[in-house]
């Protein structure tokens, strides 16, 4: 890669849930005061970037991802003064600030859906997708909402008669982007978040922006009419024009495909996302093959100027500790494996609140259950202090947490994470700070190299510097597999288990502890 990497290649960017980070006004719900005071946090982590979800003016039937006024601050999180004195506390640090931007739907709350419900006449009723039935009253087509418990993606509006489309609640009426005065609208929330100076956006459910026009349904055709229809390319398009009327920004897209070519599609032609969010990767079972092969397609598919995004975690999948390790509390190795991988990959690490302590989900008794699609649990608030100190709330809050929080914040918060040198906390330090002083770490080139079977082993290269990242995906102790002769004398600059001694080793001689992962010198 010529010349120096942009900001959001560097390093890692910090996913926010703002409404289980920190809460300021003990009203037990997150809030922004409560990020700018947790600022150190995130900068002890040498993240580059907070990404924050919605904090936006919001009924929250899906916790802000339904937004009732894309230019405001919902009450509970704050006020748009909070808004940018937090900007301000963040760049002042050198940490960028991204945004989630929820073009696909609005909240039924929002005065735009108000309007265009009133009546068949209104002139925003096209700003929204509204539909006859079929002749015996049933909804347009077939098409699914993407939480199960929904059910269809059409609501009947008894008032006038008609269906509207939904693609998720159906307090989240999807946009009609084929409206070009809906697509500029957005496009001006895109410039009033820019002119307050955010860094970029991730951009919420990109695969939906555009369907089949004719709204045909899905059944029995060879592909799917209701998302990643051709015309999200050109949409996409005109979003990254606006972003780049300003400088140094950068768009990341949740493309929520499981297939690989269309994920890339959006980001090989350079002129629509810089990052997207690879869901195929993010799903895979703990196997050293299938994280290789994914690695490895991505890396065959997208061209050279494509950047790769590395996650695990968000607020919308089952944490890697309850995920890939054991439920005996005897620590999560995979879960600390994993930010290796992350860190020590060719591309940008995405880190979700709480996976730098290796946080599990929390368990969440039947009455505390508030989402629609089974997220709680990973949406538990973070844990900044031991309980025994602080009281339930953990430090999160002094008052009732919105989310019970999880069963081993004794241990696992950050405070008593932090003063451990062996803690999950120090090791994603660790990793952070490495990669930050290795420029092969952060845009060397990269090769798969044969091992242990379930040994999942790579180099980064550039002038000079050779490391080797290897994982250990099997249950036992197994040896890595490399000859001596890749190089050396080798060095491991980090390990994941806390057991062994850094220093110099013997390639051949190397055995990995089950689920540990090294970094190595060569
Ligand atoms: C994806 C978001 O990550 C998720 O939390 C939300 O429910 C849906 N999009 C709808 O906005």
């Amino acid at each position: 890669m010529p010349g120096e990497p942009a900001w959001w290649q560097r390093g890692a960017i910090y996913q926010i849930y703002p409404r289980s980070f920190a809460d300021a006004d003990g009203d037990g719900v997150g809030d922004l005061a409560g990020i700018a005071a947790r600022l150190d946090h995130i900068a002890e982590l040498g993240a580059e970037a907070i990404w924050l979800s919605p904090f936006y003016r919001s009924p929250m039937a899906d916790f802000g991802y339904d937004v009732a006024d894309y230019r405001d601050v919902d009450p509970a999180f704050g006020t748009l003064e909070d808004f940018d004195r937090l900007v301000d506390a963040a760049h002042g640090r050198g940490i960028r600030v991204v945004v989630d931007w929820v073009p696909n739907h609005s909240s039924d709350r929002h005065e735009w859906f108000v309007e265009s419900r009133a009546s068949r006449d209104s002139p925003r009723r096209d700003w929204y997708v509204w539909r006859d039935g079929t002749p015996d009253g049933g909804p347009p087509n077939d098409w699914m909402s993407e939480f199960e418990a929904v059910g269809r993606a059409w609501t009947f509006d008894e008032a006038t008669g008609q269906w509207y489309l939904h693609s998720f609640m159906a307090e989240q009426p999807d946009l009609n982007w084929d409206n070009p005065e809906v697509e500029a609208a957005m496009h001006d929330v895109l410039r009033f978040w820019l002119d307050r100076g955010v860094d970029g956006f991730r951009i919420d459910a990109l695969q939906r922006l555009a369907h089949d026009p004719l709204l045909r349904s899905n059944a029995g055709a060879a592909r799917r009419h209701d998302q990643d229809w051709e015309t999200t390319h050109d949409r996409l398009r005109g979003i990254r024009r606006v972003v780049d009327e300003y400088e140094d920004r950068m768009i990341v897209g949740e493309v929520a495909l499981l297939d690989l070519h269309r994920v890339i599609s959006y980001l090989n032609s350079g002129d629509q996302l810089h990052l997207a969010h690879n869901f195929v990767f993010a799903e895979l079972a703990w196997d050293a093959e299938a994280f290789r092969v994914s690695v490895e397609d991505f890396e065959a598919l997208a061209v050279a100027t494509a950047w790769p995004a590395w996650f695990l975690e968000n607020h919308d999948l089952p944490r890697v500790a309850t995920r890939f390790d054991e439920p005996s509390g005897l620590g999560a190795p995979r879960a600390r494996a994993a930010l290796l991988v992350l860190y020590a990959l060719r591309g940008t690490p995405f880190v979700y609140q709480g996976q730098e302590l290796g946080l599990p989900d929390a368990e969440i008794p039947p009455e505390r259950v508030v989402d629609v699609d089974g997220r709680d649990p990973e949406r538990a608030p973070l844990p900044w202090r031991p309980p025994s100190q602080a009281g339930p709330g953990a430090g999160f809050t002094t008052g009732e947490p919105w989310l019970p929080v999880v069963a081993g914040a004794e241990e696992l918060n950050a405070e008593t994470q932090a003063a451990d040198r062996c803690s999950t906390l120090s090791l994603t330090r660790r990793l952070a700070a490495l990669r930050r002083q290795t420029p092969a770490l952060q845009t060397g080139s990269q090769r798969s190299v044969d091992a242990h079977p379930e040994v999942f082993a790579w180099l980064r290269e550039d002038e000079g510097a050779r490391l080797l990242a290897a994982v250990n995906f099997a249950a036992e102790t197994v040896p890595v597999g490399l000859p001596a002769e890749l190089g050396g004398p080798p060095r491991v600059l980090v390990s994941t288990d806390p057991a062994r001694r850094e220093g110099e080793v013997r390639l051949d001689a190397l055995e990995l502890a089950p689920g540990e992962g090294v970094l190595v010198a060569l």
